[in-house]
C-alpha cells in the first residue's frame, strides 16, 4: 500500500496521532526534503527524495516506477508538509503510480493544511465564503459547509460549472457516508460537506 501522509504546517506537535502511527508502521517513509525530514526525525529515519525544479518530473517517474512495484507487497509512506491532497508533490506521484499499476492501494492521512492554519496565526475567525487559490487558474473546486440541503446546493454548484458532486457526511465518525452523487438527498446531517469539482 502507498500512504500519503500529511505532516501539517511546520510544527511537529501539529502532526496527527494517526500520521505517527502510520509512519511507525510502514516499511519505509519517504520525504520530499529536509524540512519534512526535520518534522519526522524523532519518529522515524526517512529517506529523502528531492524534487528539484526542472527535474521534478524525471524524479517523480523514477520514484513512481519503484513504488508501483514495491507497494504491491510493501507499505511505503510519502510524508509531506500540510495535507497531501492539496497542491502537493504527492498528487503527481500517486497519479503516476496508479497509471503504472492501477492495483496499488492508496490511503491518505490528512494533515493540517497551511491555508486553515494561517487563521490561527493572524487570529481572525472566518464566517464568510472563502476562496483558496493560486490565482493561476479558474475556480475548479467549491466546498460547501453546513450542507444540510444537498439538492439545493447541488443545483447552485452545477450553475457554477461544477459537474462532479461529492457528499461527505459524518467523515471519520460513526455513520460516515462519502459518495460521488448525481442524485442528492433533500436533507443531510449537520456534519455534512458538499464538494463540487469541474
Ligand atoms: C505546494 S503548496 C503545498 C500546500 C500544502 N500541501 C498544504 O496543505 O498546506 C506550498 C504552498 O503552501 C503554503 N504554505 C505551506 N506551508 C506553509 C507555512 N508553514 N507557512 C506559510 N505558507 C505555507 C505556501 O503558500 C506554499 O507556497
Amino acid at each position: 500500500m502507498l500512504f500519503g501522509v500529511g505532516l501539517g504546517p511546520g510544527d511537529p506537535k501539529l502532526i496527527t496521532l494517526k500520521a505517527i502511527e502510520v509512519l511507525k508502521a510502514v516499511d519505509e517513509v519517504i520525504v520530499p526534503g529536509r524540512l519534512a525530514e526535520s518534522l519526522v526525525k524523532d519518529v522515524v529515519k526517512p529517506r529523502i527524495v528531492e524534487f528539484p525544479m526542472g527535474r521534478s518530473r524525471e524524479v517523480t517517474i523514477k520514484l513512481a516506477r519503484e513504488l508501483a512495484e514495491r507497494c504491491v507487497d510493501e507499505d511505503v509512506a510519502f510524508a509531506c508538509l500540510g495535507d497531501p491532497m492539496f497542491y502537493s508533490t504527492f498528487q503527481h506521484l500517486a497519479e503516476e503510480v496508479l497509471k503504472m499499476n492501477p492495483k496499488i492501494e492508496i490511503e491518505i492521512v490528512p494533515g493540517v493544511p497551511s491555508f486553515t492554519a494561517v487563521f490561527s496565526k493572524i487570529k481572525r475567525f472566518v464566517d464568510v465564503s472563502m476562496l483558496v487559490t493560486t490565482l493561476k487558474e479558474e475556480i475548479g473546486c467549491v466546498v460547501v459547509l453546513k450542507a444540510t440541503k444537498p439538492k439545493e446546493i447541488c443545483e447552485r454548484l452545477r450553475s457554477m460549472g461544477m459537474n462532479e458532486i461529492y457528499l461527505a457526511e459524518r467523515m471519520f465518525m460513526d455513520g460516515e457516508r462519502v459518495k460521488k452523487l448525481d442524485d442528492l438527498p433533500n436533507r443531510a446531517d449537520y456534519f455534512t460537506i458538499i464538494v463540487g469539482m469541474r
